[in-house]
């Protein structure tokens, strides 16, 4: 047992991000005489550390733990949701929605560490963050309490906060106005509200972090060969890349080409539909590159179950069940459907689009000589009549 959990505790560990929310959380959980640990997660995001600590340390914090989870986040969880092909309602590639078990994970681990009691974050009450973090928790450890100043505090706006923060000292940079609610990773950026929360309206250009407006580029197309073991890219135009390295290229390359941006009204985990605008240039790149390598390699039964299990596999991961036993199940069937998926996809890219023009595989199930109709052929014609004949037997009225 760890010295501190004797003595009577109130130590927290917050989920912190560095930004007005969090900061605010600080100082309102000290007030109620939480003794607050700060835990940031880098998976990725645009990231100030000294000036995250600065401010962790005027709202009152006692300790600002800072953790590159960027490798974790994208080999235990990016890689085999891709695997998976799982896109949540056919169009969000689930950026922010994977990355909060893991922050959940880790505010467990930094508490046992800690010795603290409990764990608290910014999430409000009406979105789905909430949900992902607190579930993550309770299946780690049911016993630590959860705290969610921001579902229970007074202030009503974002300048009541500002004021709170001005009043307590914390710095905070209020120069520029702040007008989306954003949430970047190193596997997309989700945003929301201003503007965007009337669904007739078209997206600012403002509101794009990572992409250019496709009407705008003036680039020709260009070509991108991605190569895949067992289901996970490994290489670009031949060049071996870590995980990281691979994911950001292509981030790059397809936001300038404009290619990744997803506008969409969703489903809630608590009921209510919300706008949402997405940008995921390597999310997209990838999806599209390793489906059609599957539909090289896979019998098409195997690709027919696993896409029917696609869609309820997204479902769990934005509902936050990521440690649920069927996720783990699910993963482990994908995993040996991925046995095969090794080879290369080729894709062209231009201004807003991405199309593949070629794949290849030691696993290829394609044969020309099957498929052929000049004179290679040996597929053997005379067989599709009975073939027919017994098919269509049991309909035959
Ligand atoms: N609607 C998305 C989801 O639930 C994104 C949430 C983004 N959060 C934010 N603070 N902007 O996964």
């Amino acid at each position: 047992m760890a010295k501190s959990v004797r003595k009577k505790n109130k130590k927290v560990v917050l989920a912190y991000s560095g930004g007005l929310d969090t900061s605010c959380c600080v100082r309102w959980l000290k007030d109620r005489g939480w003794d607050v640990v700060c835990f940031m997660a880098d998976l990725g995001q645009a990231l100030d550390v000294e000036i995250a600590r600065k401010r962790a340390k005027a709202a009152g914090a006692t300790k600002l733990y800072v953790k590159n989870l960027r490798k974790e986040f994208i080999e235990d969880f990016i890689w085999p949701t891709l695997k998976a092909g799982a896109v949540y309602e056919g169009k969000y590639y689930l950026a922010t929605a994977l990355g909060r078990p893991l922050i959940g994970k880790y505010l467990v681990e930094v508490a046992h560490k800690e010795g603290a009691v409990a764990v608290a974050h910014g999430c409000t009450g009406k979105g789905n963050d909430q949900v992902r973090i607190e579930l993550a928790v309770r299946m780690l450890d049911p016993k630590l309490k959860i705290i969610a100043p921001v579902r229970e505090w007074e202030f009503r706006s974002r300048e009541e906060e500002v004021d709170y923060c001005r009043l307590h000292g914390i710095p905070i940079d209020v120069s520029k106005k702040k007008v989306y609610s954003i949430d970047e990773n190193l596997w997309g950026v989700s945003i929301e509200c201003g503007i965007l929360e009337d669904p007739y309206a078209e997206p600012p250009k403002d509101a794009f972090q990572i992409t250019k407006d496709p009407a705008e580029v003036r680039k020709s197309p260009t070509y991108v060969e991605i190569e895949f073991r067992k289901g996970i890219p490994v290489a670009l135009n031949g060049k071996r890349l870590s995980g990281e390295s691979l994911i950001k290229e292509l981030n790059k390359l397809g936001g300038e080409y404009g290619v990744g941006r997803i506008d969409m009204v969703e489903d809630r985990l608590v009921g209510i539909k919300s706008r949402e605008v997405y940008e995921a240039p390597a999310g997209h790149i990838l999806y599209l590159a390793h489906r059609e390598l599957e539909m090289l390699v896979l019998d098409r039964d195997t690709l027919f179950f696993k896409d029917n299990m696609a869609n309820r596999f997204a479902q769990l991961v934005y509902y936050g069940l990521w440690y649920s036993p069927l996720r783990r199940a699910m993963s482990a069937f994908v995993d040996v459907t991925q046995e095969r998926v090794s080879g290369v996809v080729r894709l062209k890219i231009g201004p807003g689009w991405v199309q593949v023009v070629g794949r290849k595989s030691p696993y290829t199930r394609y044969k020309k000589s099957l498929a052929s109709y000049d004179e290679s052929d040996t597929f053997d014609h005379s067989a599709a009549e009975g073939f027919i004949k017994l098919w269509g037997l049991p309909f035959e009225g």
